[in-house]
């Protein structure tokens, strides 16, 4: 994959992106408001398992977000199995040094789309945390809907949060384009 959002872009994983990926991902602002199963401290290590898993993949729905000269971010997509095969969960993380720029509301719109008209997905759903208007925002931005509130579903960080659940529906012949 691979698209233009302004000046940076949504790409394929490369080995060489390791790097950059384990400088911006050590982030404890990042990791709060994600799973435990992504790491911190976060090692280079870890950088190059996680980008070996993202290019292994069939089919590839995990991608790069990055300017000409490095990776700052990752967009992907869970998919769903069985009775929920065209569904897919959407998770996404940024740089620090490059948030407030609109960067990650281009990428879930561009994604969403990708979903709904090239993979054929019906519905892509994300699930923040409460303690994260920005990503709630970037969701609100991106035309996904909030369903709910999944009570006291996350323990993070030593706390029991609530959780929002968002969603984006569509059918690929109806999509508007977004
Ligand atoms: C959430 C995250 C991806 C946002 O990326 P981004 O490129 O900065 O997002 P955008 O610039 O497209 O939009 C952010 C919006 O949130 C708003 N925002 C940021 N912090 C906020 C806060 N504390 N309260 C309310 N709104 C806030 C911004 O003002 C902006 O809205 P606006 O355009 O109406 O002004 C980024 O902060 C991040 O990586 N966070 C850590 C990982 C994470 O939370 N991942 C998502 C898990 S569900």
């Amino acid at each position: 994959m691979y698209r233009e959002i302004g000046k940076y872009i949504i790409r394929d994983w490369q080995i060489e992106d390791a790097p950059s990926i384990a400088k911006y991902a050590n982030n404890r602002k990042i990791w709060m408001n994600l799973r435990d199963a992504f790491p911190h401290p976060y090692s280079l290590q870890d950088a190059e398992s996680f980008i070996s898993r993202a290019i292994e993949a069939d089919p590839i729905t995990v991608f790069a977000i990055a300017t000409q000269s490095e990776a700052i971010g990752s967009i992907g997509l869970m998919l769903g199995k069985d009775v929920h095969r065209f569904t897919a969960e959407i998770g996404y993380w940024l740089a620090e040094p490059f948030w407030g720029k609109g960067i990650m509301t281009q990428a879930v719109k561009s994604l969403t789309a990708y979903a709904i008209r090239d993979l054929k997905l019906h519905r892509i759903f994300a699930e923040p945390y409460s303690t994260n208007p920005a990503s709630v925002r970037v969701l609100e931005k991106a035309s996904f809907i909030c369903e709910g509130i999944l009570r006291s579903n996350v323990f993070k960080d030593g706390k029991v949060l609530d959780q929002f659940l968002y969603s984006y529906v569509g059918k690929p012949s109806t999509q508007p384009v977004i």
